[in-house]
């Protein structure tokens, strides 16, 4: 593997693997330890070079100022995504040796996801940072980017959301349209290199997803709550107040944007796919009577003790969306007999 002979001669060959430039009249046992001592300076050398290639797929053994974390319990096929983090601005204390998994929510906007945000926070062990990337500046280039997510994952990311010292799983949400799609390449290879787990939080109605999408956008100006605008509420009022807007869907450009959504998921999945990862979608979040729910699911797939979890926040759009849109008869017909016909019906959830 390491040297490569050039030697004619089967005969001379036999000879010359292991003998190099010693005489033929040498003595055996000199050979042979000449012999061991090259297969171990060989062993030596690959095992180096393996570990200089891929430091970091190796797991992070090394915590709280230089004591070992024992990762003993931890089955071999998770150690890719196990860490220690050592933050530098603040001692991890008495958790230096609690594993921590990294994680990252993409999802689309109107899609659930700084409620589904809000119930992993309910954790006592998640801490979820946050729209990082809805700041331009940070999504700028991808080296920016690479940093931002360094800062995150090692715990050095101030928001209220932050558990430092235990926390058990780490991250944040990021926007496919926020630089995710034009970098793709390079934040896959880091979520596979850094081992982060992806979950994926989209919505299958997207018909809903633009009533929500557009009343959001409405209510930017109209700041129809007491002069502030909210993306979120946490009461029926308000939730009322915001649903009683009805925007009008412009029909010539509802096929196409609905399709443009749908080859934006695709693309993500395709583009995510070699990266661990769950899909989850908000309409199995809402209905949450099954015995095994999407939000056991969930905490499962970032390991940590499951918890019942809660939030606040109500949701805005509750009846059919026939109430919800003013130009209804439009869209119906533009809809009606198409493969988003279901888009129409209000089978979304049950409460
Ligand atoms: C979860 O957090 C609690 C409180 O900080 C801590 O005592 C516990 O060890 C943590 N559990 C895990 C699995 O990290
Ligand atoms: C990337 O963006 C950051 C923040 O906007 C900026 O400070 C930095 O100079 C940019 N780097 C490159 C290589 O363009
Ligand atoms: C977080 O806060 C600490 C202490 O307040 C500060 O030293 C650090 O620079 C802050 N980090 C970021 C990313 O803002
Ligand atoms: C608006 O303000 C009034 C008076 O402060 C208060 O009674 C009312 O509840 C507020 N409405 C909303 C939707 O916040
Ligand atoms: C409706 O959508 C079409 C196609 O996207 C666009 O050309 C047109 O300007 C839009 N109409 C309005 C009123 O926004
Ligand atoms: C991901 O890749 C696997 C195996 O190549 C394939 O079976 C699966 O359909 C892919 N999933 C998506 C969402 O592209």
């Amino acid at each position: 593997m390491l040297v490569n002979f050039h030697v004619r001669d089967r005969t001379m060959e036999k000879e010359n693997i292991f003998s190099f430039k010693t005489s033929k009249r040498a003595p055996f046992v000199l050979r042979m330890v000449l012999f061991f001592f090259v297969m171990a300076f060989g062993v030596y050398i690959c095992y180096v070079s393996l570990r200089q290639i891929k430091p970091n797929n190796t797991p992070l053994v090394v915590g709280k100022a230089g004591t070992h974390c024992d990762i003993h319990s931890i089955p071999p096929e998770e150690t890719p995504f196990v860490h220690f983090p050592q933050p530098r601005t603040y001692s991890r204390a008495e958790c230096a040796c609690t594993p921590v998994r990294f994680f990252v929510i993409l999802s689309m906007q109107r899609s659930g996801s700084g409620w589904f945000e809000t119930l992993l926070n309910s954790h006592p062990n998640i801490s979820s940072n946050g729209e990082i990337f809805s700041s331009k500046q940070r999504r700028s280039n991808i080296s920016s980017i690479l940093t931002t997510l360094d800062t995150i994952y090692n715990l050095e990311w101030n928001s209220s959301a932050a558990k430092n010292e235990c926390v058990a799983a780490v991250g944040f949400k990021w926007m496919l349209n926020q630089a995710v799609m034009d970098y793709h390449q390079q934040i896959a290879n880091y979520f596979k290199w850094k081992g982060v787990s992806v979950i994926i939080l989209f919505r299958k109605n997207l018909l809903r997803r633009l009533i929500s999408v557009l009343a959001n956008v409405f209510d930017k100006d109209a700041k129809q709550l007491n002069g502030t605008h909210k993306s979120h509420v946490h009461t029926k009022e308000e939730a009322e107040i915001l649903a009683r807007y009805k925007p009008t869907i412009n029909v010539t450009g509802l096929l196409p944007d609905l399709s443009h959504a749908e080859r934006i998921m695709a693309d993500s999945l395709q583009y995510f796919n070699r990266t661990r990862h769950i899909i989850l979608y908000y309409e199995d979040l809402i209905n949450n009577h099954r015995v095994k729910t999407a939000l056991a699911d969930v905490q499962e797939f970032l390991k940590v003790p499951i918890r019942r979890l809660t939030s606040r926040q109500v949701k805005i759009h509750t009846k059919p969306p026939a109430e919800q849109v003013d130009n209804w008869e439009d869209v119906y017909k533009i809809l009606k007999d198409t493969r988003y016909e279901h888009f129409l019906h209000h089978t979304d959830y049950n409460t």
